[in-house]
């Protein structure tokens, strides 16, 4: 049995850390780290030689993930893949996805340390697009590995008009980051709960159960701009105060469901963006979610009927386009067993839990079976400058990961 290294937990934290400032991040004061910007490229460049140091040869794939291979003792067996996202929401937190792939990173180098191979190869990837928070996209690098992408999606550009094509990556390759079917034993990831279960309950980790379905829209909403002193109310067609009140019916309707389903207007863009001139044309994005696919959808119907009728009632015109839906994803049944089975030899309570955040696991599920590690996160805040991670329990979710490791090594349960 490998021990984690003395405060590889904690290093693990500490290098997020130092991933959260410049130039790492995109933003002046604060954490953004889009998919293919100039911070991206800087942590990579760190992380390959953490990668390198824990004993790793690392390539990147097509679809510009970075990924660490460690070798087993069985050349050509499936691998191990443990990874996560290394692209950050706009002013964001430090731990969600990076955590989970330094992690993987402590995992591997404690076995380096203990001059262990495992019968399998670990692969450690960090996914570029999970976010979503650069292109009109979400996963779009796991989706690629998965191979559950499909050329058209790659046509996509940022909201500064820069395509995917210009961006920094070959688009006539980037299908090739698929892997091939039966090429990966099992995908591991570890993630901060981005809730408040954990912590309610005094826990340090969980084993997921499965993740929550999504749907993503573009929304775009046309008037007629004017001059906000001459227009008198009547004959306005104003864009922004249609969006307004299509919010609140989002919000209503949300609330409404009194179950798990959610739904978000998280960015709005409206033009031209001046004082003196009534809005004519703005767009806004749209997230619904729920463990429940069927209530999911439906609520998603409703949503749009409403807004096309509050555009309608404003002489508004109104269109939309769905950027992203991914079903609710079960992690591995035996998958889970193991994971319980660390985290009692790790000496902590076993506990099961739901995911409302999406996760890479959720994409990878299709492609091979999945196991995920919730980490408490200080009062159950994410997406928000303020996450927060005991670096103990880093270490506690460390050592699970290393049991996880020697039981799948030991067992072959998949
Ligand atoms: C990713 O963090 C998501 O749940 O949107
Ligand atoms: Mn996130
Ligand atoms: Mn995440």
């Amino acid at each position: 049995m490998v021990n984690a290294l003395p405060a590889g937990g904690a290093r693990a934290v500490a290098r997020c850390d130092a991933l959260g400032v410049a130039p790492y991040s995109d933003m002046e004061s604060g954490l953004y780290r889009g998919y293919l910007t100039p911070a991206y490229a800087a942590a990579q460049t760190a992380l390959a030689g953490w990668m390198e140091d824990a004993g790793m040869i690392v390539r990147r794939d097509a679809a510009a993930n970075l990924v660490g291979r460690y070798e087993g003792r069985t050349p050509d067996a499936p691998a191990l893949l443990i990874g996560s996202h290394l692209d950050s929401v706009r002013d964001g937190g430090r731990y969600d996805g990076p955590l989970g792939i330094m992690l993987g990173v402590e995992a591997v180098d404690a076995l380096r340390a203990a001059d262990r191979r495992m019968p399998f190869a670990i692969e450690v990837i960090a996914f570029g697009d999970e976010e979503g928070s650069r292109f009109p996209a979400a996963m779009l690098t796991s989706r690629a590995v998965a191979g559950t992408l499909d050329a058209e999606s790659l046509n996509i550009a940022d909201p500064q008009g820069v395509a995917l094509a210009d961006a920094g990556v070959d688009v006539s390759t980037y299908l090739t980051a698929a892997r091939a079917p039966g090429s990966t034993l099992a995908y591991l990831e570890a993630h901060i709960e981005q809730g408040p279960v954990l912590e309610a309950e005094g826990l340090a980790v969980g084993t997921v159960t499965g993740i929550a379905a999504q749907l993503r829209y573009q929304v775009q909403i046309d008037g007629v701009a004017g001059h906000a002193g001459t227009t008198s109310m009547a004959l306005r067609r104003d864009a922004l105060a249609g969006v307004a009140e299509m919010i609140l019916a989002i919000e209503r309707i949300a609330r409404d469901d009194g179950a798990d389903l959610v739904a978000t207007v998280g960015r709005i863009e409206a033009l031209p963006g001046a004082a003196n001139v009534i809005p004519g044309s703005v767009r806004f994005t749209l997230d619904i979610r729920s463990g429940d696919i069927g209530r999911r959808n439906e609520a998603a119907e409703t949503i749009l009927d409403r807004v096309a009728d509050i555009a309608n009632a404003r002489g508004l015109d109104f269109s939309v386009e769905q950027v992203h839906d991914l079903p609710a994803s079960p992690c591995d049944p035996a998958l889970m067993d193991v994971m319980d089975a660390a985290i009692a030899d790790a000496g902590q309570p076993v506990r099961r839990l739901v995911s409302g955040a999406g996760h890479d696991a959720m994409v990878m599920a299709a492609f091979c079976p999945t196991a995920m590690l919730f980490i408490r996160c200080k009062g159950g805040v994410s997406h928000n400058p303020a996450e927060h991670v005991d670096p103990a329990d880093a270490e506690i979710a460390l050592g699970v990961m290393l049991g996880f490791i020697e039981r799948m090594g030991a067992a072959h349960v998949v």
